[in-house]
């Protein structure tokens, strides 16, 4: 007689528990201060539209193929990065190498990421009082100046924000990420829309648009693309394990292609409304495009001013970028806790506690970046810098290049079909066979020469 098949067991894995949760969820993770903060500042420093167009191409050709890669692996395995690797290769091959560096990308990101977080959440309080409420770029950059300059101030914002996000992280992934993103993402998008058609009605508005999107290519140099392509893996999250394990969570009907382009859509979405919030009261109040760092904090004041009910909305503004952050922390800070949890049966509560302690030690000298520590410099730059070039611009890249090779060489392109339609259940076939070319032939070669040329290597 032939035996009947015995259904598996529940699994006991917490995960998403529906399709618009890993949605919500995956877009917190990539939706963040890349777009609010880092996206108008590099766009800035490297001369505004033509950048825009490398960073869309770089999204399209590397971080979209990357990422449903790295979320089908995720799924696969249905494990944190470390394992992922390590189950999903051919004995003894060593790509588990590119989850180890991935950890390593985490805890440097979270360093100087939660001290921009910091500033932020140091600005909701200051928006709640009138003294930011100015459009004089010397009052606003005084008051930001005044912030990252004071030791004390940085890392007590700092550690707060790390205990926050402790807090957040022992309810659980599908309790705590899921119910505070779900929630709160869409009102996101409504204040940054309110804030941008403000900005356009300022007098000047025009020259902030066209500086966003009027491209010159003679501005393009082979770093300005590699800050692109890093930009591009920073912003989906990818390249470091972060996705892979977020892909973890999935359910096994979920159409990850379609989820992936979605976020990415999205994502670009918000970041182009940060950029007409911006750019436009840059021009409008005499503020430099290139700034920097400093540029939301030292502009966003002056938007707000002279406006109706523009404090209410600063304050708003200030408390929706804070939770942003915390989407995109919470989902860093999964990489090295599911590692420790899974792989070295940590307890979930001692792996969060564990890891945030040592952030708030590597992340104290980002904090102290501007005061303190700013004369303590590596290759030119203080560790606030250091961490956010080498994240971006080599070790997400390089965790890429990693990730196309395995997927693309090793993988192959039969399991890659099968994963990716669901085991036949979607109809994608065409559009499948065209990512997995990219992601064999186009992406990984592509990643290679901007990083040697963006590096000055050749
Ligand atoms: N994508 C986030 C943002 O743009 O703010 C940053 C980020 C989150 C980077 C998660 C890396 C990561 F694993």
């Amino acid at each position: 007689m032939k035996q009947e098949t015995v259904a598996a067991p529940a699994a006991t894995r917490d995960g998403f528990t529906s399709s618009f949760g890993v949605l919500a969820a995956t877009l917190g993770s990539a939706v963040g201060l890349g777009n609010i903060w880092k996206f108008p500042y590099l766009t800035g420093t490297n001369g505004g539209a033509g950048f825009l167009v490398v960073y869309v191409l770089a999204t399209l050709l590397v971080g979209l193929p990357v990422m449903i890669a790295e979320i089908m692996l995720g799924r696969k395995a249905k494990a944190n990065a470390y394992t992922t690797m390590k189950t999903l290769s051919p004995r003894g091959q060593p790509w588990w190498l590119i989850s180890v560096a991935g950890v390593l990308s985490a805890f440097l990101i979270m360093a100087f990421y939660s001290e921009v977080a910091a500033w932020v959440f140091a600005y909701v309080f200051k928006a709640a009082g009138s003294g930011l409420l100015t459009s004089d770029p010397k009052v606003t950059e005084g008051v930001f100046g005044q912030l990252i300059g004071d030791p004390m101030q940085s890392l007590m914002w700092q550690w707060l924000v790390l205990v926050l996000m402790g807090g957040i992280l022992l309810l659980g992934v599908s309790k705590g990420i899921e119910a505070a993103t779900k929630k709160l993402m869409p009102v996101l998008f409504i204040l940054l829309v309110v804030v941008g058609v403000r900005s356009l009605m300022l007098p000047g508005a025009a020259q902030g648009l066209a500086f966003l999107f009027k491209p010159d290519f003679s501005k393009i140099t082979g770093a300005v693309v590699l800050t692109a392509v890093g930009l591009a893996f920073f912003k989906l999250s990818i390249g470091m394990g972060t996705m892979m394990t977020y892909g973890s969570y999935f359910r096994d009907d979920q159409n990850i292609p379609l989820t992936a382009f979605r976020v990415m859509c999205a994502d670009l979405f918000v970041s182009m409304l940060a950029g007409i919030a911006i750019f436009p009261a840059v021009f409008a109040f005499g503020f430099k495009p290139a700034a920097g760092p400093s540029l939301l904090f030292i502009t966003i004041p002056a938007v707000f001013h002279n406006m109706p009910f523009g404090h209410v909305f600063m304050f708003a503004f200030f408390v929706l970028t804070a939770v942003a952050s915390m989407g995109a922390m919470l989902s860093i800070l999964e990489v090295p806790i599911a590692l420790l949890n899974e792989h070295f049966k940590m307890k979930r509560a001692t792996a969060t506690w564990l890891s945030l302690a040592l952030l708030a030690l590597v992340g104290a000298t980002c904090a102290l970046s501007n005061s303190s520590m700013a004369n303590v410099k590596l290759f030119g730059m203080t560790a606030f810098d250091l961490f956010d070039f080498a994240t971006s611009n080599i070790m997400m890249p390089l965790g890429g290049i990693g990730l196309c090779l395995f997927v693309g060489w090793v993988w192959g392109k039969q399991r890659f079909e099968a994963e990716l339609s669901n085991q036949g259940a979607l109809q994608n076939q065409g559009l499948l066979r065209a990512i997995f070319t990219v992601l064999r032939w186009v992406s990984p070669v592509l990643i290679l020469i901007v990083m040697l040329k963006g590096l000055n290597v050749f």
